[in-house]
């Protein structure tokens, strides 16, 4: 049969592969536990959502909704879906349609894969992981200030740092209605230095061109009117509750009223932590209110917000990490003769793995000597070797793969009767880890 050619993956959507696993799993492991000191439980939503959800609570003239989405029409029924570009609104359309407020406020998050049609570069992929962390029905501003705090928690239980934080507040429906009569005057003034996607804007969201990444418009960006000056009592007082209970925490953060956030949705409260150390895209972190979506999508008016880390930014950041100290997850590797040797070997695996151990036994063919390479390069403490003179004597040789005083014993293979060989391994085990 001719070769056939290789299919590769979707670019822009990558692979997990078994090598970085470990650093996966360990980072999964402390997000778990750090959402669940804050009271916050998990909610699973589906990843396909119909499209008409995104459009609605993300809004219609935003880059995720006009060019990034990744929409389709099921051929078998006809629905417009879209594979979720984030997680907000699939959370808050699954809070209305179980009516889970409707006995107070909720705090939820996810994990998992989103989807967004952009350009690929490093940091930037169109299947990316989020942490997504949602408070539904809290005017804040505490809980506004828990989101912040509990950030800067979770970069310090990490090792990551230095990351700064960058606050903002949008005010209300009524206040960015006001500033935005005037940014349209102040970019009319200046329609000629504006570029194309600008100038698209100009008229159906003007607020986003104060985020375009366009050098060319940074003058103007900079001088036009600031909507911290179009914010009224409420507003400022809940800015100023924030930064009050930010500042009293000890969070270092500036205020930069030009952060205005890529969806539609948000109100009062918006921030973005960023790093230095990974390039151009170096928010690991965004997030803010948005009282509006609940309505928006079909539910009671009703307060929230939220913010989604970008989980492969924060691992990019964690890797850097030397000094990160992640278990191979194999406590013990198995190596037998084959032959006779092989199911007391596989048995024997079984009654370590009994007594709670992480066991890999040897499978195949391979001589002894190459399988204790793969034991070591397994990372186990120990290897349990099943010769054949072994098995004649009713026993197996242990012997310590990683030198240490509490592996001493077990320097030089050391024989074994192999029904005390699972006792041995955990009193050597638990010598190891107590080091
Ligand atoms: P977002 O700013 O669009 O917010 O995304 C949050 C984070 O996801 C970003 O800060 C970044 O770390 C990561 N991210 C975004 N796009 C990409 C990409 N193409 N490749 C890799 N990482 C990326 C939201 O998604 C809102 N739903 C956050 C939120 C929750 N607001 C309220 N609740």
């Amino acid at each position: 049969m001719a070769t056939q050619r290789k299919i590769a993956g979707v670019r822009g959507m990558n692979d997990l592969l078994p090598a970085d696993a470990a650093l996966v799993e360990w980072f999964e492991a402390r997000v778990a536990d750090w959402v669940r000191s804050y009271g916050y439980r998990q909610i699973r939503t589906p990843i396909v959502e119909y499209t008409e959800l995104f459009v609605r609570g993300i809004g219609e003239v935003t880059d995720i909704v006009e060019k990034e989405m990744y929409s389709f029409e099921d051929r078998l029924n006809g629905e417009r879906l879209t594979m979720r570009p984030e997680f907000t609104a699939g959370t808050v359309r699954a809070a209305v349609e179980h009516n889970l407020v409707y006995d107070g406020p909720k705090r939820v998050w996810s994990i998992g894969p989103v989807f967004r049609h952009e350009r690929p570069q490093r940091g930037r992929y169109r299947q990316f992981d989020q942490v997504n962390v949602e408070a539904l029905g809290f005017a804040g501003p505490d809980i506004d200030a828990e989101h912040i705090v509990m950030l800067a928690r979770l970069w310090k239980t990490l090792g990551i740092g230095p990351v700064r934080l960058e606050i903002n507040c949008l005010g209300q429906a009524e206040e960015r209605a006001r500033h935005r009569v005037d940014l349209i005057a102040h970019f009319e003034r200046h329609a000629d230095r504006l570029d194309d996607d600008a100038r698209r804007r100009l008229h159906s969201n003007p607020l986003r061109i104060l985020d375009t990444k366009n050098p060319a418009l940074a003058e103007v960006v900079a001088a036009a009117p600031r909507i911290t000056d179009y914010l009224g009592a409420a507003s400022l007082a809940h800015f100023e509750g924030l930064q009050r209970l930010v500042g009293a925490a000890g969070i270092a953060y500036s205020v930069n009223p030009r952060l205005v956030r890529g969806l539609d949705y948000y109100n009062l409260t918006v921030f973005e932590w960023i790093t230095d150390a990974l390039g151009a895209q170096g928010t690991i972190c965004g997030g803010g209110r948005y009282d509006p979506l609940i309505e928006r999508v079909g539910g009671k008016p009703t307060p929230a917000c939220g913010y989604a880390i970008g989980v492969a930014r924060v691992l990019e950041l964690l890797g850097a990490a030397a000094d990160l100290e992640i278990g191979s997850g194999t406590d013990i590797y198995v190596v037998h003769q084959g032959g006779a040797t092989a199911e007391p070997a596989f048995l024997l695996a079984e009654s370590i793995r009994d007594r709670g151990l992480d066991v890999v036994c040897h499978a195949g063919d391979a001589s002894l000597k190459s399988q204790m390479k793969r034991a070591d390069a397994s990372g186990a403490e120990y290897a349990v070797i099943v010769g054949e003179s072994e098995v004649a004597a009713g026993a197996a040789a242990i012997k310590a793969l990683r030198g240490s005083d509490a592996t001493a014993a077990y320097a030089e293979q050391r024989i074994v009767p192999l029904a005390q060989v699972p006792d041995a391994l955990v009193d050597a085990m638990t010598v190891t880890e107590s080091e």
